[in-house]
């Protein structure tokens, strides 16, 4: 997986009438991979911190803005649970990676991928 830095995506959190493929390729995928690599190499390798954390920060105002994003597939509670559900562990995430809390780093994490696979298999159009 390719590792971005967090901090190139600050600037750009909202773009009017943007895909909603365009957010998931260009921060909620390169903001969520800053954390799966992180999370794999735990606990053998301390990651950057405050890298982790901002990645989660990130990530949190991503699912927050899926919840009102203008090319959702759909409006209803299943949408509106996962993105919650994202923002709240990525909340949760940048929290325990300020208290460098190893294990429920990788729990949260494990949590947020099974988030971003729930909610592809629910709704990604399949070709
Ligand atoms: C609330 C639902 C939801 C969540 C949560 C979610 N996604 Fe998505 N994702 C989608 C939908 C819907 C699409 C298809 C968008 C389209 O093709 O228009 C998508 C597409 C993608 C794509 C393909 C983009 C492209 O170029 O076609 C990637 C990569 C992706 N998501 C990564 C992630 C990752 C990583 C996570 C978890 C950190 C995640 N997504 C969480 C709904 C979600």
């Amino acid at each position: 997986m390719i590792v971005l830095s967090a901090v190139a995506f600050s600037a750009s959190w909202v773009i009017a009438g943007e895909g909603l493929a365009q957010a998931m390729r260009e921060r909620v995928a390169p903001l969520s991979g800053v954390i799966f690599d992180a999370t794999a190499e735990l606990p053998d390798q301390a990651p950057d911190w405050s890298a982790v954390e901002a990645a989660a920060r990130g990530l949190a105002i991503e699912a927050n803005r899926l919840l009102t994003h203008s090319s959702m597939p759909a409006v209803d509670d299943e949408w509106r649970s996962f993105s919650k559900d994202m923002a709240a562990s990525a909340e949760q995430l940048a929290r325990q990676a300020a208290g460098h809390d190893v294990d429920a780093c990788v729990a949260e994490s494990n949590r947020i991928y099974a988030l971003c696979e729930g909610c592809h298999a629910r709704y990604l159009r399949q070709p």
